[in-house]
């Protein structure tokens, strides 16, 4: 293997730039295997840990595929030389950005998985179906369709939606909002694509629990961030592991996502004096935070913000449904603008249709009986699940107690990663969808784990999914 370092700046950094322009040129080919970081450090007389390092940081932004005990290789990100696709046309060259996005492995963009043919889905992210949701928002979208104003929205919002907002977080997550604070953006989604392009330049540093929720990844990695795990135990994000140097770091303090941890208050305040000490935005990602099934509610993190370092996001995917692309951010007063600006240049505004129905519903009081609802069916269900987990996986799951949201996370207690890729394989061949954690990790995990979603599903058959577990257990030999 040929490589040239540059000589500039730290070895490591020397060494992705060379590993990537060998990928991007089409040197090293889609599919090829890098060799053993011990063989490369000795070549280019660089320490182990430099080239692991690379390699790591490589494999976060998408350009290498890491197989468990078997090595690093290279990911399909295409050339950046002008070539000839299958029907002779020229393939125009892409932006370093839409290599990227490309390069993201997770390829849901690409195609619906194919879940149909499972019996029982597993999936974290599968919403609860309600049909009296459905009628209720009927009308309000028949109604807003009927007296919505045609012309181009406020960029910033509808402003009975962001009065509504403000409302709902004052009541039920303790955080002091004024709608001139707040910009209703399309989805979670659309607000870490406005932070990126607000707040960081290519190479920006971006710190990340790990594990954490991969569409933050995704796109940060797309806009070029260089993006640091930050370790999390049983009680979230551990605030020593908090980097130096970072721009902007990304937390899920109110229910680590996916541990399900509740950051306890002596770690927020420290988070908090981090932030201010270090100069780092803070994204508080509050995704679940309406469903909570007892124990003690901590207010969220913006409530204790005193520095405005607190950039704070709510959506209406987990308390609605994901297809409405809708959540909001509340602004510290600096960034005010240059969001609303920036939402402005990407599509001008959010659906009115959708904004004006929302805002009806929340007034009406149909939103609060809706989420009293849907937390009572969510109940059953995450009932259901830690039922049938005790029944069925004694022994070999370690479930975390997690109060809130619509999942749990589970760790293999006798198995390797390679055990747990088994345990799925033959669980999907037997009809049941499982989904391990290490999607969501930069680095892997010590132990296996599996996270569980439970929204998708009634109580009767979320027990059926977990017998049929045990049984997978058993036959792959994790559980006597
Ligand atoms: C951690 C986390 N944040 C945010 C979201 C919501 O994203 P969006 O609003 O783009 O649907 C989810 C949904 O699955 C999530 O798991």
């Amino acid at each position: 293997m040929y490589l040239e370092l540059d000589g500039q700046g730290p070895r490591y950094a020397q060494l992705i730039r060379a590993l990537k322009a060998a990928i991007l040129d089409g040197r090293y080919a889609a599919g090829a295997r890098l060799p053993p970081s011990r063989t490369l450090a000795r070549e280019l007389d660089l320490s182990r840990n430099t080239v692991l390092a690379a390699y790591e940081q490589l494999q976060a932004e998408g350009f290498l595929l890491g197989r468990v005990g078997s090595g690093s290789f290279v990911a399909n990100v295409g050339s950046r030389a002008p070539r000839r696709s299958g029907g002779g046309a020229l393939v125009a060259p892409l932006s370093a950005f839409a290599r990227r996005a490309l390069a993201n492995t997770d390829g849901r963009h690409l195609a619906a998985p194919a879940q149909r043919e499972l019996r029982y889905n597993l999936q974290y992210g599968v919403p609860l179906t309600n049909p009296l949701l459905a009628g209720a928002w009927r009308r309000e979208i028949a109604r807003a369709a009927e007296r919505a104003a045609p012309g181009y929205p406020d960029a910033q919002g509808l402003a009975a939606l962001r009065e509504q907002v403000c409302d709902y977080l004052g009541r039920r997550r303790g955080v002091p909002a004024a709608a001139a604070d707040v910009l209703i953006v399309n989805g979670t989604q659309q607000a870490f694509s406005l932070a990126a392009r607000v707040l960081l330049e290519a190479g920006d540093q971006v710190a990340l629990e790990d594990p954490h929720y991969r569409g933050a990844r995704q796109v940060f990695v797309a806009r070029g961030a260089h993006v640091r795990g930050c370790r999390v135990d049983g009680e979230g994000l551990v605030p020593q592991a908090l980097p130096a140097g970072a721009r902007l770091a990304v937390v899920t303090p109110s229910h680590q996502f996916p541990t399900g941890a509740l950051l306890p208050l002596a770690r927020r305040v420290e988070l908090l004096a981090w932030s201010a000490r270090e100069h780092t935005w803070l994204i508080e990602d509050d995704y679940d935070g309406e469903f909570r099934y007892g124990g003690r509610p901590l207010a969220a993190l913006k409530s204790l913000d005193r520095a405005g370092r607190v950039i704070y996001i709510g959506s209406f995917s987990k308390a609605l449904f994901p297809a409405l692309r809708l959540g909001y951010m509340v602004l510290p007063p600096a960034l005010r603008d240059a969001f609303v600006a920036a939402k402005w240049l990407e599509d001008r505004g959010s659906n009115t249709l959708e904004q004006a129905a929302l805002a009806r519903f929340m007034t009406d009081g149909g939103f609060e009986r809706h989420l009293r609802r849907a937390a009572l069916a969510l109940r059953a269900r995450r009932a259901a699940m830690l039922d049938g987990l005790a029944r069925h996986a004694r022994g070999a799951l370690e479930v975390v107690d997690s109060n809130a949201g619509m999942h749990l996370t589970a760790w293999l207690a006798h198995a390797n990663h390679g055990q747990c890729e088994q345990l799925v394989a033959h669980a999907r061949s037997k009809g049941l969808g499982l989904y391990t954690i290490t999607p969501y990790c930069l680095r892997p995990p010590a132990r296996p784990a599996l996270v569980l979603g439970y929204a998708g599903l009634p109580p009767a058959d979320i027990e059926a999914a977990l017998r049929l577990l045990g049984r997978c257990l058993r036959e792959t030999g994790l559980l006597q």
